[in-house]
């Protein structure tokens, strides 16, 4: 893994265009979550630091190329001073006149957003003269935006291939952690991937069958698994049509020596819904109007065994329906343990994608895990073992 970082370059007095993700979830105008504001402090307080003008770039929604005033992106300019602690300026265009002219009023140390970068189509075509356009505002391209990195963008490929480019504080602490987790991990390693569908997470299951020592999968994609495997899930969600799919991924994990931790106690109930009548019953013992949403005690404790015995892991997706309770039981105690043992020092246990942040929060232990990231499609395409576009071309430089 070789890419520049800030450790590398001289932004003193550069124009340094900052690739971030300001792609927040907002509710009734309002941010209901602003981790991806505060993952860009570091890169910014490290820039404004070395006298640097910070031109921020990023996304908002998908406006497809066309100006959508509900995605403009000057309402995040009050809440990013208030964490900066200084002014931030911002332009009406991110490119053309209005971008220069809020850049020229720009002083060493000054920061200045500039507006949705969808809003021109160019960006999702990472088209030359658009790439070109965004070039010339800046002296010094950084990345700073891994969630977008699975993006072949103008804002996050194309101008890294014609600025000096390095990775940001945030990219670079996601980067060597994914490192540590997937690229050259301690052995063994261990991946715990849930969630509803198989056929979502395809690619993911194949590329880590072929890398991992052992696999516990849990959530609704196990119940396809077990019903590949000859058992009756009862009225559990269930991808029938991938049964010989998931039996190859089982043949391959045989093959290249990777376990496969599968539920053999499950925990069901006629409905969803909080503190359902509920059973916890062997595999044959699931009645046809019943369905899994948990795994079982016996299951769990296989699951929490082996995460002690692993030197890492690799977490996406929940293992049961953990949003209603009782059926959170298996992924809070899956996560305590992975939390635990990474708090002892004794494992690396890296989560990441939306439900498992989720999931991890909810178990009250995202904080000591190893790390968590908040990327969801980038974080799923890593995991899949895909290239991500703007980390390859950090790594071209
Ligand atoms: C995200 O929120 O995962 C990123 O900002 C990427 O957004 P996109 O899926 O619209 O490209």
């Amino acid at each position: 893994m070789g890419f520049r970082t800030l450790d590398d370059v001289d932004p003193s007095g550069q124009r340094v265009l900052v690739r971030v993700d300001f792609n927040v979830p907002v509710e009734d105008g309002r941010i209901t979550d602003d981790t991806r504001l505060r993952a860009a402090l570091p890169t910014i307080r490290d820039l404004r630091a070395k006298s640097a003008r910070v031109v921020l770039l990023s996304h908002f929604g998908r406006p497809k190329g066309e100006r959508v005033e509900s995605m403009s992106l000057k309402f995040l300019t009050e809440p990013l001073s208030k964490l900066i602690g200084a002014p931030v300026a911002f332009a009406s265009d991110c490119i053309g006149k209005a971008a220069m002219d809020a850049e020229l009023a720009l002083g060493n140390g000054d920061v200045l957003l500039l507006e949705n970068l969808r809003f021109h189509p160019g960006e999702e075509k990472n088209d030359p003269e658009f790439v070109r356009e965004l070039a010339i505002l800046g002296d010094l391209y950084v990345n700073d935006a891994f969630s977008a990195a699975h993006r072949a963008h103008a804002s996050t490929e194309g101008v890294a291939r014609i600025l000096p480019a390095c990775a940001g504080r945030a990219m670079q602490t996601e980067l060597e952690h994914l490192e540590k987790a997937l690229g050259s991990p301690e052995r063994p390693v261990m991946g715990i991937v849930g969630g509803a569908k198989v056929s979502t997470k395809l690619d993911l299951l194949n590329n880590l069958v072929g890398k991992l020592q052992r696999l516990a999968i849990g959530g609704g994609m196990a119940n396809t698994f077990l019903y590949a495997q000859g058992h009756g899930v009862g009225a559990s969600l269930c991808e029938k049509e991938l049964a010989d799919t998931a039996r190859e991924i089982l043949e391959t994990a045989k093959a290249k020596g990777c376990e496969i931790i599968l539920p053999s106690d499950v925990i069901v109930a006629k409905e969803l819904k909080s503190y359902a009548d509920h059973r916890t019953v062997d595999l044959d013992g699931i009645a046809p109007d019943e369905s899994i949403f948990d795994m079982g005690p016996r299951s769990v404790k296989r699951v929490l065994d082996a995460i002690a015995a692993s030197r890492t892991l690799v977490w996406n997706g929940p293992l049961g329906v953990f949003e209603v309770p009782p059926f959170d039981k298996g992924t809070a105690a899956a996560a305590r343990q992975a939390a635990r043992l990474a708090k002892a020092g004794k494992l690396v246990a890296v989560g990441g994608g939306g439900d498992t942040v989720a999931a991890l929060n909810m178990a009250g232990v995202a904080e000591d895990f190893t790390y968590v990231s908040t990327a969801g499609g980038a974080f799923l395409e890593w995991m899949e073992g895909k290239t991500l576009p703007g980390v390859a071309a950090l790594e071209d430089q």
